[in-house]
């Protein structure tokens, strides 16, 4: 592994808790002190980001980061592009640490571990915590064995069959593949791809499914399936969805967290609260800019 997560929170001296956030964002605005972001009515949250810091290199792209992201609910990070929104969801399950020259500073804890301390195995972090990505990427290989994938690699006991069709099903896949599970995963359709990908995530029976952007590269209807079926994911899942289309976090998420970069290019995270109190009456002037499409 490439990887170069250096520092732990334990390692490091301790600071403020207060979370700053930047006065030089992109937006004109006098910046009023924003009040930290509401979340102490998520008393056991599955993830809990505290003081999170994440350089490339010596450019930091993230600064102070703290959020509680709720079990079983979909929680949104909107923001315009560049802010970081991508980078703190590949943080959540170390996908960082595939990417040369990243330091971190902070913790992320899932379900009352830091993830970052020393002895915690990147693999099994993002076991539990599964990934669909902006592209659908399957593998060059069956429907079947695409969801098989990951099982097979943890070397699971039980009926390979019984649990690809159950993924299948939970991804809304199974009436439209289950005739053809030995054609390859490439023949399907872009909204079937990226079902498809979300059946071998959610295979391997994980606790959150990080997406970014699941639907960027889709068509509207097929939009629309992926919407309806994350709503129903969210029974058993906490999801976590990247997107830069607001209207799809108004209509899928419960909570949304509101992310900006300032001049230095480095990313905050500005306001953090139930979706519907965040598109209604946003509290920091930057998010109603935002909202309202005044920029991004
Ligand atoms: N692998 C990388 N190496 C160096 N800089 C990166 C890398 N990935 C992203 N960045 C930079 O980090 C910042 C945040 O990027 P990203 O997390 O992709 O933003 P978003 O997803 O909100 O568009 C940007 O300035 C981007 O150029
Ligand atoms: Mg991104």
């Amino acid at each position: 592994m490439v990887g170069t997560i250096r520092e732990s929170a334990q390692l490091l001296p301790q600071r403020a808790p207060a979370m700053t956030i930047g006065t030089r964002a992109t937006v004109p605005s006098p910046a009023p002190a924003a009040e930290p972001p509401i979340d102490v009515d998520i008393p056991d949250p599955i993830v809990e980001i505290r003081d999170f810091d994440l350089w490339y290199g010596d450019f930091q792209a993230l600064e102070g980061v703290s959020l509680r992201i709720p079990r079983n609910q979909i929680t949104a990070l909107i923001g315009p592009s560049g802010c970081g929104k991508s980078t703190l969801l590949r943080s959540i399950n170390r996908m960082n640490d595939l990417i040369p020259f990243v330091r971190v500073r902070g913790e992320i804890a899932v379900d009352g571990r830091n993830i970052y301390e020393p002895g915690v195995d990147p693999v099994e972090v993002r076991r539990v915590i599964g990934m669909v990505f902006q592209k659908p990427n399957p593998f060059p290989k069956s429907i079947h064995q695409n969801v098989a994938f990951g099982a097979r690699i943890n070397g699971y006991r039980g009926d390979i069959d019984e649990l690809v069709e159950r993924a299948l099903r939970q991804a809304a896949l199974w009436d439209e593949v289950s005739q053809k599970l030995s054609d390859s995963g490439l023949a399907l359709s872009g909204g079937q791809q990226q079902r498809l990908c979300i059946a071998r995530a959610i295979a391997v029976s994980p606790d959150i499914v990080l997406m970014d952007e699941p639907c960027s590269a889709l068509d509207p209807i097929a939009t629309q399936r992926i919407e309806d079926l994350m709503r129903e994911l969210a029974e058993d899942y906490t999801i976590v969805i990247v997107t830069h289309n607001m209207q799809q976090a108004a209509r899928v998420s419960d909570r949304t967290a509101f992310m900006l970069a300032g001049d230095d290019r480095t990313g905050r995270l500005v306001e953090y609260g139930p979706t519907e109190q965040i598109f209604s009456t946003p509290r920091d002037e930057r998010t109603e800019a935002y909202i309202t499409g005044r920029f991004g």
